[in-house]
């Protein structure tokens, strides 16, 4: 099979290459997909560039991407919940990463079966925004129906979909973007857009249960500043938190680097009362499967910003890297 793999870490356009793999075989509990169509997330061109390498230390070359929708081609002994020519999507998890590729084997515990109404491309822009979302929102901030959300960068992979999943749940969002694409966030169901290039979001009246960060740099510590006293600060982007440690399996010299990154936020936390949590995203395919039930319902619709084909991934991580995206970037196998 065909499959994009990173030689080294470094730029996207130096270190991926195409190459030609042996077809993955299902181990016991594993399915294989045939891949229909791949997201690109920023989370990919971070791996490639190394950056997480305090977190996970790949075997170089190493095949990439994390979401994925296709078809099972074949499942392993003890596999019961598919069969071959299911249709699926999923999202690998950070050991087992390799979705730009025309094929791939993952435990079963990490697919659900794609949503009937959506396009293979559409289903494979959903998982990883998609787990990320209710893992901050629903498994760190426990959000509940009637409280206020900030959402940064509503526009973007992330907070399109949290936007609509917020409202889901009967969520107040205010959401920031640029004026551009202020219009297109109220199309998704934002009550309160605030555009970053005409208004500062510090001056508009706040006391946010949740501030979902998106954003990273100053926009973590100031989020303090507009969450109310007892409310959450859940961040994809700022600096780790203790159960970040826990979760990347931290040495005492890695939590102590960790410690002295968040400081600033934990003492923030400390002082207005508003609990700080950063996490990254786990494969879940129960967690999916629930998401494309409200896709069924009607209730969440991918949004798409642009597709490219399989053979033109770097162009696609180019577009990517522009940081402009409306949606999702996704590979078309077809
Ligand atoms: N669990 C995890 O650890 C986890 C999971 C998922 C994502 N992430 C991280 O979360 C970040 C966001 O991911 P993404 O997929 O949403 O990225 P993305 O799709 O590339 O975001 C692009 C969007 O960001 C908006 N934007 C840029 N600067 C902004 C600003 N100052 N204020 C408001 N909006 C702004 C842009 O809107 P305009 O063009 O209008 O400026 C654009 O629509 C990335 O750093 C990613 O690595 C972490």
């Amino acid at each position: 099979m065909r499959a994009y793999v990173m030689t080294a870490y470094g730029n996207v356009q130096d270190v991926v290459r195409l190459l030609d793999l042996p077809d993955p075989v299902p181990g016991a509990d594993e399915v294989v997909c045939d891949i229909k169509a791949a997201a690109l997330n920023p989370i990919d061109q971070k791996t490639i560039a190394g950056d997480l390498k305090q977190v996970i230390r790949y075997d170089l070359p190493h095949t990439i991407g994390f979401d994925a929708s296709g078809t099972v081609r074949a499942v392993g002994s003890n596999v019961t919940a598919f069969r071959p020519g299911d249709e699926v999507f999923v999202r690998a998890s950070r050991e087992t990463i390799g979705t730009f590729a025309e094929r791939i084997a993952l435990p079963q515990s990490f697919f659900a079966r794609k949503p009937a109404a959506l396009t293979h491309v559409e289903a494979a822009s959903l998982p990883l925004v998609g787990l990320t979302t209710v893992q901050g929102l629903v498994d760190r901030a426990r959000a509940k129906a009637g409280q206020r959300i900030l959402i940064h960068a509503g526009s973007g992979g992330v907070g399109t979909f949290a936007i609509q999943y917020a409202k889901a749940l009967g969520l107040h969002v205010t959401t920031t973007t640029s004026s551009r694409n202020a219009e297109f966030v109220r199309t998704l169901g934002a009550d309160t857009v605030i555009a970053y290039d005409k208004e500062d979001y510090l001056t508009q009246p706040g006391d946010y249960d949740i501030v979902f960060d998106t954003l990273g740099g100053a926009f973590t510590l100031d989020a303090f500043k507009v969450a109310r006293r007892g409310g959450s600060v859940v961040s994809i982007v700022g600096p780790p938190d203790r159960q970040f440690a826990d979760q990347v399996g931290a040495n005492p010299l890695i939590r102590l680097v960790m410690w002295f990154m968040a400081r600033r936020v934990f003492a923030a936390s400390r002082e207005t009362g508003v609990a700080y949590y950063r996490f990254l995203t786990e494969s879940d395919g129960a967690q999916l499967a629930g998401i494309a039930r409200l896709v069924d319902e009607g209730r969440i619709k991918p949004v798409i910003d642009r597709v490219f084909p399989f053979e033109g991934l770097p162009a696609a991580f180019a577009h990517l890297g522009t940081g402009r995206a409306k949606g999702k970037v996704v590979l078309s196998m077809t």
